[in-house]
């Protein structure tokens, strides 16, 4: 094929074209480097990665270390492939896989080794959360578990005649045991969100009737401390969405300002058009002691509590708002947070409407 280039040039500089595009389309950069470890080619995503014009450069003068080119010059000698993993600059710290293979022929460029590098941040992040999620769901069930397990041992021991201590022991433990179910009710609640999040939900859902059956079967707490719910919703606004999942996230609002809500205080439920009535606002707010500033953009991550002890006190699980978060994804929704020390906390639902 060699011998026949030149008499076609155009077709041979189309063919040569058409094949750097495809280069430059690829997700990852590959570089070309000489006996001298000097770049003499790149793709498109090589300079998109390194952020800037590599050619000419020497290897360990772009990533301002030894690595890599310790990695080139064994790829060199032994003439064989070198892969390694290594984290490369700061803020953002990425994370870069590059394999470094010698060619079978030096190229007209003077390239004597290909070097590929890809972005594994993404995936190394999404890793390392799983790996914390996992290490927090461990944590979080093995508190009430080893609770269990200490009532069990003490019945079965000291307390074994003791009616009194007994009857205390098992209410302690029906609790511990709610406190599991709860978790593991809310962790498959979560699952099943995130694996529908690709799908728009469709129906519609009036927001009104919603709000008063989720207030109604939130009544008997409501009363326990005298607190008031108070829905202000005059029109029948529908919005498009799950009426279930949208129940759901209610329920986990109104709940929390109840829950972290004044005693004989009132939580206010209001419902307005938004965006041109392209949207509907729901807002739940309360009166009781307010979220500090510092805890506000991370009360939606699993586990996160502005105050463990309260919330562990109380049952809570510390997944509420990251389902209330991903519902309202799902619903193509925003949740947005807003408190003030002393004076209460307001959790507004910005939902699109529903157009019949
Ligand atoms: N209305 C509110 N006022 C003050 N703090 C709140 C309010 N709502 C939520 N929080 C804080 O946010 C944290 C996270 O809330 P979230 O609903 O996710 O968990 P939880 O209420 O502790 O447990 P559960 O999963 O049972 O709802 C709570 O622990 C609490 O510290
Ligand atoms: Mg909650």
């Amino acid at each position: 094929m060699a011998k026949k280039l030149p008499n076609k040039p155009k077709r041979l500089r189309a063919h040569l074209e058409q094949h750097l595009h495809i280069l430059d389309t690829l997700p990852f950069a590959i570089l070309q480097v000489s006996k001298k470890y000097r770049v003499v080619w790149a793709n498109l995503a090589a300079n998109e990665l390194l952020q800037m014009d590599p050619i000419n450069q020497r290897v360990e003068d772009i990533f301002g270390n030894e690595i890599l080119y310790d990695a080139v010059e064994a790829a060199d000698e032994d003439d064989e492939e070198v892969r390694f993993e290594f984290e490369w600059g700061v803020r953002p710290t990425l994370s870069i896989l590059a394999t470094v293979t010698p060619m079978q022929q030096t190229s007209t460029q003077g390239g004597r080794m290909i070097m590929t590098l890809q972005d594994l941040t993404t995936q190394r992040q999404t890793e390392s959360v799983r790996a914390d999620f996992v290490a927090n769901v461990s944590h979080e069930l093995r508190t009430p578990l080893s609770t269990l397990v200490g009532f069990i041992e003490t019945l079965q021991g000291p307390a074994r005649d003791d009616r009194e201590a007994a009857e205390r022991f098992l209410g302690i433990m029906r609790d511990q045991a709610g406190r599991m179910s709860r978790l593991v009710e809310d962790l498959l609640s979560l699952s099943k969100i995130e694996m529908n999040a690709a799908v728009l939900p469709s129906g519609a859902v009036a927001v009104g009737d919603l709000l008063h059956t989720v207030a109604e079967s939130l009544s008997l707490q409501a009363e326990r401390d005298d607190q008031k719910i108070v829905i202000d919703s005059t029109e029948n606004l529908r919005v498009r969405g799950d009426a279930d999942e949208l129940t759901q996230v209610f329920w986990n609002l109104i709940e929390n300002a109840l829950k972290y809500g004044r005693e004989s205080g009132k939580v206010s439920i209001n419902v307005q058009p938004a965006d041109g009535d392209q949207s509907i606002r729901i807002a739940v707010s309360d009166d009781g002691e307010g979220i500090e500033e510092k805890h506000l953009d991370r009360l939606t991550e699993r586990f996160y509590r502005a105050d463990k002890g309260r919330s562990r006190a109380m049952g809570g699980t510390g997944l509420g708002l990251a389902i209330v978060k991903h519902i309202v994804a799902r619903h193509r929704g925003t949740l947005e947070i807003a408190s003030t020390i002393g004076h209460g906390s307001t959790f507004s639902v910005i939902l699109p409407a529903h157009k019949s």
